[in-house]
């Protein structure tokens, strides 16, 4: 049993044209797949769809054999508690600490004071910010405030995690490590999806599945490296 299945889906928005047309992908639980694709080619817009904020047009997608529009509909919170999702602007609460936003989500779901400080301080050691626990996040470099980004978005402990371009602002080495990162999460037993436009991510994750956006649709590729790029 696949994990997530998307069968003919569509998706457009009011005024444009098809952004996915009869498209089909399945991933399996314990996967870490990259979906690449173009500028404009609609990463975004299937994360979006996979975390509920936007709906699809037609077609079926099943979470472990259950019709997503039902998901949707009556047990949204639910679903959005097995999910961990890392947006593409951050969307981090700059003027609190960094401890302030890891803990944000429990105390949303009202997590007990005992258990939003261990499990804060155990996500802080993950991500490697204990040194900064108490920085407002303003004051953290990009790379930093990546790592902010993820430890928010798996403190609840989730089973997915989904990701806009986690290093699309970072140099090289920042890079390597936020992929790094997800690694040693995919290895505790998540299950990773990053949506990214660079081929060369892919490359840096042994074992790792890669689909293209193309055509509308999702397409198994295999990344090899280029000379230049
Ligand atoms: N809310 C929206 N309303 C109308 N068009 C949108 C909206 N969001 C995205 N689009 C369009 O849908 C296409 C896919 O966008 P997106 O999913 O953001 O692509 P990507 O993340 O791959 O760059 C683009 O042409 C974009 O302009
Ligand atoms: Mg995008």
């Amino acid at each position: 049993m696949a994990f997530i299945t998307c069968q003919h889906m569509y998706k457009k928005y009011p005024g444009t044209d098809w952004i996915f047309y009869n498209a089909g992908l399945s991933i399996e639980q314990g996967q870490f797949l990259f979906v690449l694709g173009n500028s404009g080619s609609g990463k975004t817009t299937f994360i979006k769809i996979l975390c509920g904020q936007e709906g699809y047009d037609r077609g079926r997608i099943f979470v472990k054999n259950r019709n997503f529009r039902n998901i949707r509909r009556k047990h949204l919170h639910l679903w959005r508690r097995t999910l961990g999702v890392v947006f593409q602007d951050f969307r981090l609460l700059e003027d609190r600490t960094v401890k302030e936003n890891i803990a944000l989500p429990l105390v949303i779901t009202g997590f007990g004071k005992k258990e939003v400080i261990d499990r804060v301080n155990a996500v802080l050691k993950l991500v490697d910010l204990q040194h900064r626990a108490d920085v407002p996040c303003k004051l953290l470099s990009g790379g930093e405030q990546q790592r902010v980004a993820i430890g928010r978005a798996i403190v609840h402990g989730p089973e997915l995690i989904l990701a806009d371009e986690p290093t699309g602002s970072l140099d090289d080495d920042h890079t390597r490590r936020i992929l790094q990162l997800f690694t040693t999460l995919h290895r505790r037993g998540l299950t990773v999806v990053i949506a990214t436009h660079d081929r060369r991510l892919p490359l840096a994750v042994k074992g790792c599945r890669t689909v293209m956006i193309r055509d509308k649709n999702f397409v198994d590729v295999v990344p090899v490296k280029r000379a230049n790029k």
